[in-house]
């Protein structure tokens, strides 16, 4: 089932790119992005930006949310870019749990920025453990399996230009998308 389409994600990313724009402005921002789900979203969001912003990326390993909820996750690899007295904003497709975005704000807090903001695609409030602050938000979701547009379901699907939710039962390409659609 379709969620977003291709154009309504586009005017979300405008939306989101005019209001960082105006807050950032003269600020040559760090944006760090989170791998690999925010891929996507981050090359949109940057060309959307039009002002100069450098960029890098941290990988989490998540553990299994559901079994393990205390554990926190993990940085996998970090930045190479120091964001030492700079104004860094975490792009992150989504957040569901908080348990990623938390992991990459404690990490990153750390590393003593200038200022620490977070701008996210999609938001799953329903979800939440833990509570993360959102700065930037595109939309907010229901809680349902969202795949495309940089988000997997077993590394399948990240390709697709339109975000959808997968459907119960749903493991081959998502027979719901069709060229040109969305
Ligand atoms: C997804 C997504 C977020 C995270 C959000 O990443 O890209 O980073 O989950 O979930 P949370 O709020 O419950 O922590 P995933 O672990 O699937 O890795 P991926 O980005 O490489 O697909």
């Amino acid at each position: 089932m379709l969620l977003l389409s291709s154009q309504e994600i586009a005017r979300g990313v405008q939306r989101l790119a005019q209001a960082i724009r105006q807050d950032y402005a003269g600020c040559n921002p760090l944006l760090v992005g989170v791998l690999k789900g925010a891929f996507i979203f981050l090359a949109d969001l940057v060309r959307a930006l039009g002002m100069p912003v450098e960029i890098d990326f941290v990988r989490v390993a998540t553990y299994g949310s559901a079994t393990l909820p205390s554990r926190p996750a993990r940085i996998l690899s970090g930045v190479r870019i120091s964001p030492k007295g700079r104004d860094v904003l975490v792009v992150e497709d989504i957040v569901d749990t908080g348990y990623t975005t938390h992991a990459v704000l404690t990490y990153l807090q750390r590393l003593s920025p200038r200022s620490l903001r977070t701008c996210v695609l999609l938001d799953k409030p329903s979800r939440r453990r833990i509570p993360v602050p959102i700065d930037y938000r595109g939309f907010t979701l229901p809680d349902r399996f969202a795949v495309g547009y940089g988000l997997d379901k077993g590394e399948a699907y990240r390709w697709l230009p339109a975000i959808y939710a997968l459907e119960e039962g749903e493991h081959g390409p998502a027979p719901s998308h069709r060229r040109g659609e969305g």
